[in-house]
């Protein structure tokens, strides 16, 4: 903000501001540069005194210069907040927008050791896509030994195969060509939660989906072909909210905008669903589990489902606050209901 000298700017700065940021913004104009200290959040132990910062070095700077005081927290590990208890300033924040004084106290958070998305993606991925293939093929010590290496009389079996088979990998595909993420890296210890929750739900699946004394579904052909273009129509859909929100999004940017629908009338369920991705992926595996008639997969199902919504909400919530203009039509995930 700049400085203003009248009687009138000065009235606003103080309504907008109140006395102490004023006199911050008025004692800012004379000295160029920023004093910053960073504190520890818990503790309030100070860890790092900066002098003479830029006013327009951005938090993802200071980061940098902590970083070489500090080798151990590296800039991705970081959590910068006005407040001990606060949100993470963005990396991109300026300084000079700040609300803060020439001496800028901010408070500092350890995340614990990141680890890249992509590489979280990929790992939570390929483990179900191999999983799976383990139980399909039937490999020894799974089922018993005059089992090993058999295939099922059943051709439900082989499809599902096929449709789990062809999730992973769009999904695989589409964490390394499709979506533009906004954040580089994540919590390493989030990848043992997330790959015992992938991975194990698809050897549970697989287990019995493959087993020698498997059922295939009680309405037979009818109900497996129903339950295929249920599964293929949501996998189509998916994709295309995806390519949606890419579009969103610039290359190498952070943007966030409301998505709208677009030509393509599978994403036309934006006039009702803020994350149709998601009432998409749930549409996934209600067909499979139509298709596979098995309670694993109905778990899964639900499971994906309660954690999904808990997203959307919160999705929904932070576009609510975002854009004042947000379609109030709209639900986070199912249209009128959730
Ligand atoms: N079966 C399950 O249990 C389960 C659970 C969760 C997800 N999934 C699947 O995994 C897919 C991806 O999940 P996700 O949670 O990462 O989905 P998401 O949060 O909707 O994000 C998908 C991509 O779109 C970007 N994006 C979202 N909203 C945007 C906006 N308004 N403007 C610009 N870009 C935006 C995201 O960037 P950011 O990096 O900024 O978020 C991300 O790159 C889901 O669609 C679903 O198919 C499955």
């Amino acid at each position: 903000m700049s400085f203003c000298t009248t009687h009138l700017c000065k009235e606003v700065l103080l309504l907008h501001l109140g006395r102490g940021s004023y006199q911050n913004q008025l004692c800012r104009s004379m000295s160029d540069k920023f004093k910053v200290e960073i504190l520890d959040a818990k503790t309030k132990d100070k860890l790092c005194f900066l002098d003479k910062v830029e006013p327009n070095a951005t938090i993802g700077e200071i980061k940098s210069m902590f970083h070489k005081s500090h080798p151990q927290w590296y800039p991705a590990r970081q959590s910068i907040r006005l407040d001990p208890k606060g949100k993470s300033l963005k990396d991109e924040d300026v300084l000079q927008h700040l609300p803060v004084g020439t001496t800028a106290t901010f408070y500092f958070r350890d995340l614990g050791a990141q680890i890249s998305w992509v590489t979280v993606f990929l790992t939570e991925y390929t483990g179900p896509l191999v999983i799976y293939l383990l139980f399909y093929f039937r490999v020894p010590f799974i089922y018993a030994p005059k089992y090993d290496f058999t295939t099922s009389k059943h051709w439900v079996v082989h499809l599902a195969c096929m449709c789990h088979s062809f999730h992973y990998v769009k999904r695989l595909l589409e964490t390394l060509f499709v979506h533009r993420f906004s954040h580089g890296t994540m919590p390493l210890r989030n990848i043992f939660k997330n790959c015992t929750y992938y991975w194990g739900f698809a050897a549970w699946m697989a287990y019995y989906i493959n087993h020698p004394l498997y059922t295939p579904p009680i309405y037979g052909e009818q109900q497996i072909r129903l339950a295929l273009i249920i599964f293929l129509f949501c996998q189509i859909g998916n994709f295309s909210i995806h390519i949606a929100l890419r579009n969103l999004r610039p290359p190498g940017s952070k943007t966030r905008k409301i998505p709208y629908p677009t030509k393509n009338p599978f994403t036309w369920i934006f006039l009702l669903v803020s994350c149709p991705n998601y009432t998409y992926e749930l549409g996934s595996w209600l067909g499979f589990t139509l298709m596979t008639q098995c309670l694993p997969v109905a778990f899964f199902t639900l499971v994906g489902f309660i954690q999904m919504t808990v997203w959307a909400k919160g999705k929904h919530r932070s576009y609510l606050k975002e854009f004042r203009d947000y379609p109030p039509l709209r639900s986070p995930i199912l249209p009128f209901v959730l």
